[in-house]
């Protein structure tokens, strides 16, 4: 299969591409779109055969569910059997955005695209060629991140192309993404909510608006064997094809210990990489150095870490150390993803 990457204006997206996105969607096809927070691979919700496209086209286990789109709140009210006050509220405060709730599901959404689950998940992106091409495709489009399974998520569509040009019928190029991680995700099922994964509209942000807002277990200590409530969060993400360390503490320690374990891996005869700041770039002197942004924007770093780990695999680095983010407000999201590619590997000093 060829697939047609179209490139379009943030402004004025042209009308034609997207009414062809969405005859593709309603015909059973695939086609990667931009979001707010990274791309997604967009397939037919409500339609059974869609949903399997997607899990062959990514590599991704079937049991693992799919996001539902939606470019209209009141087309929740179709798929969901019963919505919580707190999620009308947290509807209004933050959607359209990147927020995912979870609610039980109605029979109009098929197994196949909740990996068997009773429940679905639901978010309403606030970019304006997603909206538009949702409510072209039919209103409801399944659609997980656009990365070949286990790879990190793309934010732009030449890392859609990267990883999907052949799997899917079109991409539809909106340029980069502005937030760069994914949605946080919240079950509303539950009360209090809880966070299954943590995004950019934060704990903090939901409990002024409904009170408590619980963090799931399995995301807190993660090595501690306790089963993550979304069943993605089990698996291993984003991992480069080099050994990746991270190093937390005070910047001037972790600078320095860096420099230390990048002499040692080169007087090991093996190459080393590093993922810093602009403020700090310049403290090493040796190895392969890729800068998120400046630490004092903590959205530039959000907005470059997937692309940063894609590119250290155009390298043949054998180690990476990364300084770590722990300040808020996006800290928590950022720091998730990179202990996940780093398979929880930290060093304190
Ligand atoms: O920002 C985002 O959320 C992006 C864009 C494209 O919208 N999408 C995204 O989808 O990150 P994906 O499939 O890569 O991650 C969705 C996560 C998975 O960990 C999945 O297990 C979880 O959401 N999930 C989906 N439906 C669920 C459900 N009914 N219950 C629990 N977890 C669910
Ligand atoms: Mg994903």
């Amino acid at each position: 299969m060829e697939t047609q990457i179209k490139k379009l204006d943030y402004e004025r997206p042209d009308e034609k591409v997207i009414a062809e996105a969405g005859r593709i969607i309603l015909a059973g096809g695939l086609v990667a779109f931009p979001t707010e927070t990274v791309y997604g691979l967009g397939g037919d919700a409500l339609n059974p055969e869609s949903s399997k496209k997607i899990y062959a086209a990514k590599g991704r286990p079937s049991d693992n569910p799919l996001i539902v789109h939606i470019a209209d709140k009141e087309d929740l009210y179709r798929i969901a059997r019963t919505v919580p006050e707190k999620a009308e509220k947290l509807m209004e405060a933050f959607w359209p955005g990147p927020l995912t709730m979870i609610f039980d599901k109605n029979e109009l959404v098929p197994g196949e695209t909740t990996g068997g689950l009773d429940t679905v998940a639901v978010r309403m992106p606030s970019d304006r060629i997603a909206a538009a091409f949702i409510k072209a495709a039919g209103g409801f489009v399944a659609a997980p991140s656009a990365n070949v399974s286990g790879r990190p998520s793309t934010t732009t569509a030449a890392h859609v192309a990267e990883d999907l040009s052949g799997r899917i019928e079109m991409i539809l190029d909106g340029g980069q993404a502005v937030i760069g991680l994914e949605s946080t995700i919240v079950d509303m099922t539950v009360d209090p909510p809880v966070i299954l994964r943590p995004g950019a509209v934060t704990k903090e942000m939901m409990e002024e608006q409904i009170g408590a807002v619980e963090v799931d277990k399995a995301m807190i200590a993660p090595d501690s064997g306790i089963r993550p409530k979304a069943p993605g969060m089990k698996y291993r993400h984003y991992a480069p094809k080099a050994d990746l360390t991270i190093v937390e503490g005070r910047t001037e320690d972790v600078t320095e210990a860096i420099r230390r374990m990048v002499g040692e891996t080169m007087s090991q005869g093996k190459k080393a990489g590093i993922i810093a700041t602009d403020e700090t770039a310049s403290c090493y002197p040796e190895g392969l150095v890729m800068s998120l942004g400046a630490r004092k924007h903590e959205e530039e770093i959000a907005m470059h870490l997937f692309e940063v780990l894609r590119r250290f695999d155009e390298t043949d680095v054998d180690c990476i150390y990364s300084e770590s983010f722990e300040e808020s407000p996006i800290g928590p999201a950022i720091m998730n993803r990179l202990l996940k590619a780093a398979g929880h590997k930290v060093i304190h000093v």
